[in-house]
């Protein structure tokens, strides 16, 4: 395809620059909203006299023609133009003649790429935004479900205190709230309009950038020409929203691999979303839950490369920006993935709850309500935490349970104890009590999945 922009140069390009060059391989993708933006600017050119309204028709119409056709898949794009913009540009004035080379007064591609980059994510955005609420649904309507599941809660993956495996659940759904509420700070900030801004310096042209902006749904224009062509905070942002909620999804997915060993089996994926080995006809591996722990390093990555491309850079455009778009396609293609698994994923998998509670059961997991007991009788908690560590020495050396230790012996330790220890440390009992707000008693677990369907209308 013959080059727009050979003004200055007389000499050919060499092959090899014009591939190192182009783009067109990976901005394709941009060409609803290249042509979108496009129309839009016809529209303002003719509204504000800077071509005839008529010319602005004409160029409208034959932008749609274009937009058809490569819908349909009868127009191809040619790979030898340098990128979108110059190909959708090219087969208009192919198309139209003349009359063809007028869209492109009053901008640059520099504004134009900043415009069509912010216009995909933000679909992408707004798409992923919706996967997360279809994602908060099934971790609030399984945590209501499993309210009262009893299992043990971990630290230092060491059997720490029971919990309930809804209050387990809706820890995740916090955090995804919170990945919910980050895009949708970024797509707000990500959402006004670099059009117009030209190649950095704005325009002679009597243009009219609200009416641009408007018609493209933005809430505003970026108010510095300089910055509407520089800037990539939208990238950094969406690519940083994304790394958090893949470092979420990883945690999770290390737990469904975790949980679904035999060594835990505290719950069984679907077969749906595991796989089975070549050569270990026992086997059930978890692979998709793999897989996204695995593809967190890829968004990472993305993120990293893209503050590395823009940290050196001088204002305004350089073409090291070219590379952005790779980074954020490879990230939305990856989040999107990988919530479609996931979801479907959680909804199906089996929870066993007997497993839970047996595991819970060991472990002298109820040693912190022991001392809690002692200290509801008077007893100074730092005192009460040191019998309690005592009385679980002693059960460990003769090879029993708090649950099983006699009266007696409690009363060793402590004149304190009484027969009520034991409903003290009965499993049900320990997590019941857990009321406070946010803890894991199954009343407490309940307001957290009410409060989060009203706060986000679920
Ligand atoms: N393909 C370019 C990119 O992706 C478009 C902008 C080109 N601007 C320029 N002055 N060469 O960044």
């Amino acid at each position: 395809m013959a080059k727009m922009w050979a003004g200055r140069t007389a000499g050919e390009t060499d092959r090899i620059a014009d591939d190192f060059n182009a783009s067109i391989h990976f901005d394709c993708r941009m060409f609803r909203e290249d042509i979108t933006g496009s129309m839009a600017h016809a529209r303002m050119l003719g509204k504000q006299g800077i071509i005839t309204e008529d010319e602005a028709e004409t160029l409208c119409e034959g932008l749609a023609g274009i937009l058809a056709d490569l819908e349909s898949g009868a127009l191809d794009f040619d790979y030898t133009a340098e990128d979108i913009h110059m190909f959708v540009e090219a087969v208009l004035t192919e198309r139209l003649g003349e009359v063809g080379k007028k869209l492109h007064t009053a901008r640059s591609r520099n504004d134009q790429v900043a415009l069509d980059l912010r216009l995909l994510l933000r679909g992408e955005t707004d798409t992923i935004c919706e996967s997360l609420r279809e994602l908060l649904t099934v971790l609030c309507d399984s945590a209501e479900k499993y309210a009262d599941t009893i299992m043990p809660g971990y630290t230092h993956l060491q059997r720490a205190q029971p919990i309930t495996f809804g209050h387990y659940l809706m820890a995740y759904a916090s955090m995804v709230a919170r990945d919910l509420s980050r895009y949708e700070d970024a797509r707000a900030r990500m959402n006004y309009s670099p059009i117009g801004s030209c190649a950095l310096a704005g325009t002679t042209y009597a243009t009219d950038r609200k009416y641009e902006a408007e018609a493209l749904g933005f809430d505003g224009v970026m108010e510095n020409s300089l910055d509407g062509v520089s800037d990539r905070d939208f990238c950094l942002e969406f690519l940083s929203a994304s790394s958090i909620l893949m470092t979420h999804l990883s945690r999770l997915s290390e737990e469904l691999c975790l949980y679904s060993s035999w060594e835990f089996a505290f719950i069984e994926l679907s077969d749906a979303y595991t796989t089975g080995s070549s050569i270990m006809p026992q086997k059930k591996n978890p692979d998709m839950a793999e897989l996204i722990r695995g593809k967190t390093g890829r968004v990472f990555g993305d993120m990293v490369a893209m503050l590395t491309v823009l940290k050196g850079l001088p204002l305004a455009y350089n073409k090291d920006m070219q590379e952005d778009k790779e980074r954020v396609f490879d990230t939305v293609d990856t989040v999107k993935a990988c919530l479609s698994v996931l979801i479907p994923m959680l909804a199906t998998m089996t929870v066993k709850a007997d497993n839970m509670r047996r595991a819970a059961s060991g472990g002298f997991i109820n040693a912190t309500d022991l001392a809690d007991y002692l200290v509801g009788k008077g007893m100074p908690f730092r005192t009460a935490y040191k019998i309690s560590g005592a009385l679980v020495a002693h059960c460990i050396a003769v090879g029993t349970t708090l649950e099983e230790l006699p009266l007696a012996k409690y009363l060793e330790y402590s004149e304190l104890f009484d027969a009520g220890v034991y409903d003290a440390i009965d499993l049900d009992a320990c997590v019941r009590r857990r009321v406070s707000e946010g803890g894991t008693s199954p009343e407490s677990v309940k307001r957290q999945v009410a409060s989060m369907r009203a706060r986000l209308s679920l």
